[in-house]
């Protein structure tokens, strides 16, 4: 299985790390056959599979339960698990204790915190506690009330100095790799250069050290409203909704099951006695 310091090594090697959400069994199955590098139990678990509005609603409950899942289905993966919104924002016992739930109970080889500068101390200790530590920079989707909805970040040349601030805080924390959402490209790109653990981007352009997006993005399954950094690679959705739309009409017109579906007594006598 990979390790912090295999992704470090690609990032040194000019080998892009291809990450991809996944949420349980089947689809981390399909990313580990797929070849993806690692494996995020994002907290956009939320939006995409349990109907929430945003991230803010999910526990660490939800987080242990689908980490499990997913380590189930890609056992030879690494996995990063999102602590989600406000677990690791009071004392650092506190924060221990979820991330140990994460890690021991659930299986997560590393977690992935929102925050720059601000939550580098927790970074710190986390670190120095022997948990790998992934950094989440840019539009961070947790303080979606604060940044009054998802924009582009990092913009303004004043906001792209304080992410690379942020940046460097992380990496001097302890932080094995960075992931960077939804930034101008130049920024990516700058990250990439002057921050030495990988830079995972999602939406900060092409020249970053690695990719990471949501699996119902990349393959089309019940996501209509997405954002202009992701792309569609399949579209799933019609294919299911045929599928299922065919079966509740055989259903209906006692077309299935068909013979091939069907059991039959070895003696047909006995149920004579019923018929
Ligand atoms: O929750 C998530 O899926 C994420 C990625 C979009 C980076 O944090
Ligand atoms: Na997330």
């Amino acid at each position: 299985m990979k390790t912090t310091k295999t992704f470090k090594q690609m990032k040194r090697d000019g080998e892009p790390i291809a990450m991809l959400t996944a949420y349980d069994a089947p689809s981390a199955r399909l990313a580990e056959r797929a070849g993806v590098d690692m494996i995020l139990v994002g907290d956009s678990l939320g939006m995409v599979v349990l109907g929430y509005d945003s991230t803010v609603p999910v526990s660490v409950d939800d987080m242990v339960l689908h980490t499990k899942a997913v380590k189930r289905g890609a056992p030879n993966t690494f996995v990063v698990t999102d602590m989600p919104f406000l677990t690791y924002h009071s004392s650092f016992s506190e924060t221990a204790g979820h991330v140990r739930r994460l890690l021991q109970e659930a299986g997560a080889d590393a977690v992935k915190l929102e925050g720059g500068a601000d939550i580098a101390s927790t970074v710190q200790r986390l670190t120095a506690a022997g948990v790998p530590v992934v950094g989440h920079i840019g539009l961070t989707p947790q303080s979606v009330g604060v940044l009054g909805g998802y924009r582009v970040q990092g913009k303004a040349q004043e906001e792209g100095e304080q992410l690379l601030a942020d940046a460097q805080a992380l990496e001097q924390a302890g932080a094995f790799a960075i992931v960077v959402e939804c930034v101008p490209k130049q920024l990516g790109a700058l990250l990439a250069k002057e921050i030495n653990v990988p830079i995972i981007g999602i939406g900060a352009g092409a020249e970053t050290d690695g990719q990471v997006l949501v699996y119902h993005d990349v393959i089309g399954y019940e996501s209509e409203r997405v954002a202009k950094f992701v792309k569609q690679y399949t579209a799933v959705s019609p294919i299911i909704e045929e599928g299922l739309a065919s079966y509740v009409t055989d259903v209906k017109q006692r077309a299935f099951p068909e013979e091939a579906h069907t059991y039959t007594t070895n003696d047909t006598g006995w149920l004579a006695v019923y018929g």
